[in-house]
């Protein structure tokens, strides 16, 4: 089983879109597939037309596993399920801080899904935190969207400097431009310099587009409603990228 994570810092730069489109993907490609919406705010399940989760008992891993177990719906997608977030996520970390070895208990839990699917997605929120902690130590792989301006290089390099110093393995973070305006001489200036200096950028590159924004009008990804525009060959590039990179993996 590989657990792949969209993960940034910062907010509001794609991590939902990537997750939805991806998760749709890794179904298509028969993965049985689980995203788990870790965001109270409950975006990804939202695409996905669903309401929030029931409330979890978080007071240990066994019964975190449980109640995430009993939040498992299935998407209108078949061999797609989906846990949807809660409210109750904002004090996730409280609750972690709370168990021993509150830096790893994520995979823990995780694991315990193993035998039901080949791939668990996990749609973060921002910031670093304990949860974010967990996170890190539980994913394959950490997909990354970078907007190309000043702030979202400076975030990277938080991160980046943060896996160092907990020495976490750098080599699973998986940065990739979102929302690309390719006239923007500022994003042409960044993406040429900045994969220069991580040589785990992704090569496929997502543009800006209302496309996508309308996943909030339609509720499900993007690849489900549209096949052809140029955001959604994008995203199938992208996601098939990621696949490569995980399937490479030992
Ligand atoms: N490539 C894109 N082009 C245009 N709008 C986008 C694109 N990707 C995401 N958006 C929009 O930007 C907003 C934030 O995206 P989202 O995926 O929710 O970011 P995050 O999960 O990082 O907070 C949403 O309204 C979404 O529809
Ligand atoms: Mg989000």
């Amino acid at each position: 089983m590989n657990i792949i994570s969209s993960y940034s810092i910062k907010g509001g730069v794609g991590k939902t879109a990537l997750a939805v489109n991806l998760a749709y993907v890794l179904r298509e490609s028969g993965r049985r597939t689980l995203l788990i919406d870790l965001d109270p705010q409950g975006a990804a399940a939202f695409y996905f037309r669903m309401g929030s989760a029931k409330k979890l008992r978080m007071r240990d891993s066994d019964a975190l596993a449980d109640g995430l177990r009993s939040n498992i719906r299935e998407s209108d997608f078949p061999g797609l399920d989906i846990i949807p977030s809660n409210l109750a996520y904002r004090n996730f970390d409280i609750v972690l801080d709370s168990m021993s070895k509150s830096r790893k208990r994520l995979r823990k839990v995780l694991d315990e899904f193993k035998p039901d699917y080949d791939v668990i997605l996990l749609d973060c929120p921002p910031n670093i935190t304990l949860l974010s902690e967990n996170v890190f130590r539980a994913s394959d792989l950490i997909v990354v969207p970078v907007i190309p301006t000043v702030l979202s290089q400076r975030t990277l390099d938080q991160l980046t400097l943060f896996f160092q110093n907990e020495e976490l393995p750098v080599e699973i973070l998986r940065p990739f431009f979102s929302m690309v305006q390719k006239r923007n001489r500022m994003h042409r200036d960044i993406m040429d310099e900045l994969p220069l200096s991580n040589p785990h950028f992704l090569k496929t590159v997502i543009p800006f587009s209302a496309d996508v924004e309308k996943m909030g009008l339609r509720r499900m990804p993007l690849l489900a409603y549209s096949s052809n525009c140029e955001a959604a060959m994008a995203y199938r590039a992208l996601c098939n990228e990621i696949l490569c990179q995980t399937a490479a993996r030992p």
